[in-house]
């Protein structure tokens, strides 16, 4: 008898202790969306899985200009609401609140990419410094494997109109154009290689989703015991082992006086790799981890962008002529892209509208500090900008919920503002590429790219829906937007005048 009260006295205790601590922690006083009290949270983050658009969305309505927090499987994620907080969160130093930790502890990168890929992150300097400064100089072949990775992925049909699942056609046509410039031919077309990697972008997928579901205190032991990302580095290093070991050895013999070295990812990591001292395997678990950063938000953005063309044909005459004329003068080549301001501004608005994710402006507070309402954030908290919110802000867009294609090229005559509203600009209104000193490094690359993929298609075909239908809805995948996966864009060889 005596035992039994004890127990539960110490069961009591426990209980009372659990939430005096919850009463103690800062967190809990921030405004939650969806239940807060333990265990039903479970069932807010099950929601939020499913509903998070919705979710953000009622949270950002009702506490614009400060913070609120939703409920994940294994944590709180705090998003902050406006574009004055946006800026507020990006401005803050990073020993306060880190890039790196946040997306380290959302990916779980160390179990589901590859061990050491946050602690060398090479490629981070290597995509902001030599790969976009040599951009003019290799964006032709990227126009050279578009051409040919759209003819492939459109069948040819004469005159007549043939329907294309969209978006896995512009996932390969993406994947060529990368790749090609990632690693270079013949690798970039290798089907072993392509298998490989193939392979590893569903299996990061599967181990995400259960690094998501373990409580942290288990994450070690649970992520230790994951064998893809390990077994893909194995097979991945017996194939593309030898060409990093050769471009490690060119590099030996010739130094920095490499004149012909081929000019691609590959070549530009084995030299910030040595630089550093690093081996063989951190180029390639840096080539495999930039390749996941890039293949599929960039294949997510360019499908939103044909959908926009194929819902509204009545926007691609005036892009036609301003590519034409682009084209006539320059020949396919950054310049030429360069010149063509409505698609640029077209792509800045389809990327406004159907962005690739619900938030960014990834952070993790290192230590406890206090925003400028008084919020205070304890140590070890994710925060986030609330990024389809702020876009569809009427306060930051006039008819923000209309979209517009040429708002930017129309806003802007002045060569300054010209600059300030292009694609790649980010400001605390436009964040899909985040915002401030971690901004998305490819996104010059990927503005040039996929200005590329959209300009050849406008170029080449006349675009629509079944029945000339509108745009189909998206899918929510917790914060991650996806166009329609199974729909078809009908295309037809262009009568006149193709180039
Ligand atoms: C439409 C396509 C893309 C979108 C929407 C996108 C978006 C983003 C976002 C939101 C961030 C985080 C920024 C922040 O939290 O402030 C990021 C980071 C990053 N992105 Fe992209 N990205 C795209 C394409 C690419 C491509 C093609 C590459 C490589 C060539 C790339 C490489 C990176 C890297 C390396 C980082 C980490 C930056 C750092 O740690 O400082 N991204 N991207
Ligand atoms: C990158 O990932 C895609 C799939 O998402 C794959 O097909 C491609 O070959 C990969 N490339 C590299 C260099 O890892
Ligand atoms: C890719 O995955 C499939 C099915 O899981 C497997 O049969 C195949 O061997 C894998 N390919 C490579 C090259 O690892
Ligand atoms: C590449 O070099 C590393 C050591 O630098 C070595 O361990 C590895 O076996 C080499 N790989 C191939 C495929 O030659
Ligand atoms: C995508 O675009 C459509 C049509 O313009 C819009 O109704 C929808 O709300 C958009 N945004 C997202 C993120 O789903």
């Amino acid at each position: 008898m005596y035992e039994q009260e004890i127990v539960y006295a110490l069961i009591l205790a426990a209980l009372l202790l659990l939430l005096a601590r919850r009463r103690m922690n800062p967190l809990y006083r921030i405004p939650a969306v969806g239940p807060s009290a333990p265990i039903l949270s479970y069932g807010g983050a099950l929601k939020f899985s499913v509903n998070a658009r919705e979710m953000l969305q009622e949270g950002y309505t009702k506490y614009r200009g400060s913070v609120f927090r939703v409920p994940l499987m294994d944590r709180w994620l705090v998003v902050v609401s406006g574009a004055a907080m946006n800026e507020e969160l990006r401005k803050l130093p990073d020993d306060q609140m880190s890039f790196l930790d946040a997306a380290e502890d959302l990916l779980q990168a160390k179990y589901t990419i590859a061990k050491d890929i946050l602690r060398n992150p090479i490629h981070i300097p290597v995509i902001r410094g030599p790969f976009t400064r040599n951009l003019a100089a290799f964006m032709p072949d990227v126009a050279d494997e578009i051409a040919s990775a759209v003819q492939e992925a459109v069948p040819d049909a004469g005159d007549e109109w043939v329907g294309v699942v969209a978006s896995p056609a512009m996932a390969r046509v993406v994947c060529r154009a990368s790749n090609r410039v990632f690693i270079g031919l013949p690798m970039c077309r290798n089907p072993e290689f392509l298998e490989i990697v193939l392979n590893y972008t569903k299996d990061v997928g599967k181990s995400r989703f259960i690094m998501a579901l373990t409580p942290i205190l288990f994450k070690p032991i649970v992520g230790s015991l994951l064998p893809w990302s390990k077994n893909t580095l194995k097979k991945i290093a017996v194939l593309v082992g030898p060409l990093v070991n050769e471009t490690f050895r060119q590099f030996e013999d010739h130094g920095k006086k490499w004149e012909d070295r081929p000019k691609n990812l590959l070549t530009w990591l084995t030299e910030e790799a040595k630089a550093a001292g690093h081996g063989p395997e951190v180029v390639i678990s840096a080539l495999l981890s930039s390749n996941f950063t890039a293949i599929h938000t960039s294949a997510i953005s360019v499908t939103h962008a044909l959908y926009h063309i194929a819902a509204c044909p009545e926007f691609v005459p005036p892009l036609r002529k301003e590519i034409e004329v682009a084209v006539n003068k320059y020949g396919w080549g950054k310049q030429a892209i360069g010149e063509m301001w409505k698609l640029d501004s077209f792509m800045r608005e389809s990327q406004r509208v159907n962005g690739t994710s619900g938030v960014s402006v990834m952070r993790k507070a290192l230590v406890d500090l206090r925003l400028a309402g008084g919020t205070v954030i304890p140590a070890g908290t994710l925060l986030c900008a609330a990024a389809d919110a702020t876009h569809c802000d009427d306060e930051n867009y006039e008819d923000a919920g209309v979209f517009k294609p040429f708002r930017f090229s129309d806003m802007s005559a002045e060569e300054s503002e010209r600059i300030k509203h292009q694609f790649v600009s980010t400001s605390p209104e436009y964040v899909p590429f985040g915002h401030g000193k971690h901004a998305c490094p490819g996104r010059f690359f990927v503005g040039n790219e996929l200005k590329m993929i959209i300009a050849y298609l406008v170029l080449n075909y006349d675009m629509k829906f079944e029945d000339d239908g509108p745009r189909p809805p998206n899918k929510w995948l917790s914060v991650t937007v996806i166009p329609d996966p199974s729909a078809k864009v009908y295309f037809r060889k262009r009568q006149t005048g193709s180039v």
